[in-house]
């Protein structure tokens, strides 16, 4: 049996009535992809760039609702200087060369984190993709930019905080909503399933609060090589467990 085939029979396994709504994937791999090669890290990064066009175009047909793709970390401001230049240079020119189509396929743009730190290029990249494609109602491509999950709830507790202290908010009024509303992924279903290849097991400062009850897949796939074939592996997977959310589903 052909690879084609191994991918196709694999997809119509799938069952189109469990596909998740929102799913998250940590692309790691990139470095190691372009090693291996003996190329440039950037070379990976831009092969990553690409796996993530894939996975927009394939989950867009599965019906996926929402990706979120950990694109660049509050973290990630340690690697050298070079590195970081080259992937916003990435990003800005990710965003415009895939603007047309992404628009012409109804997907939105959205970002995560705190974009607003990022090199005015990019900022301005990353506001033109939003703008363009805010009204479009197909799948949702959420790029964490400058994202940290810490940062995220310490930013929520910040405002939670004023609230209270300009007297709109009671302490005892805060619940899980209340929380929930004041993350950046406000108005967005958790994610059911969080994909992190390249053989990691850590969740790296990643939707810390929503990934609460997420499924874990991890794959040793480096992010780069991560095709259809992988992510038709991680739905089936998925959708063979039993999500409890901590009942019992007697
Ligand atoms: C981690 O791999 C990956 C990143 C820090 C950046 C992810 C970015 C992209 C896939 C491309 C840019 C994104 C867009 C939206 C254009 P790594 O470099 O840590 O890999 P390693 O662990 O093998 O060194």
């Amino acid at each position: 049996m052909g690879k084609g085939e191994t991918e196709q029979s694999l997809i119509e396994m799938l069952d189109r009535e469990r596909i998740p709504v929102h799913l998250a994937v940590i692309m790691d791999g990139n470095g190691r992809w372009a090693e291996k090669r003996g190329l440039p890290r950037a070379a990976g990064h831009r092969a990553g760039a690409e796996a993530l066009r894939e996975l927009v175009h394939f989950c867009a047909e599965l019906g996926v609702k929402y990706i979120t793709a950990y694109a660049f970390s509050t973290e990630n401001w340690k690697r050298p200087r070079a590195e970081v230049d080259q992937l916003m240079a990435l990003l800005v020119e990710y965003l415009y060369r895939e603007l047309d189509e992404m628009d012409q396929q109804d997907v939105c743009f959205r970002a995560i984190g705190n974009p607003e730190d990022l090199p005015p290029e990019a900022r301005q990249a990353l506001a033109d993709a939003v703008q363009r494609t805010r009204g479009n109602s197909g799948i949702v491509v959420n790029l964490a930019l400058n994202y940290g999950g810490r940062r995220e709830l310490v930013e929520a507790m910040r405002r939670l905080g004023a609230e209270i202290k300009a007297g709109r908010l009671e302490p005892a009024d805060i619940v899980e909503n209340t929380v929930q509303s004041h993350l950046y992924t406000a108005g967005i279903p958790d994610p059911d399933l969080l994909i992190r290849p390249a053989g990691e097991h850590r969740i790296s400062n990643f939707m810390l609060w929503q990934a609460a009850y997420t499924e874990f897949w991890m794959t040793p796939v480096l992010w780069p090589d991560f095709g259809r074939v992988h992510l038709a592996q991680a739905l089936l997977d998925f959708q063979r467990r039993e999500r409890r959310y901590g009942g019992l589903n007697v």
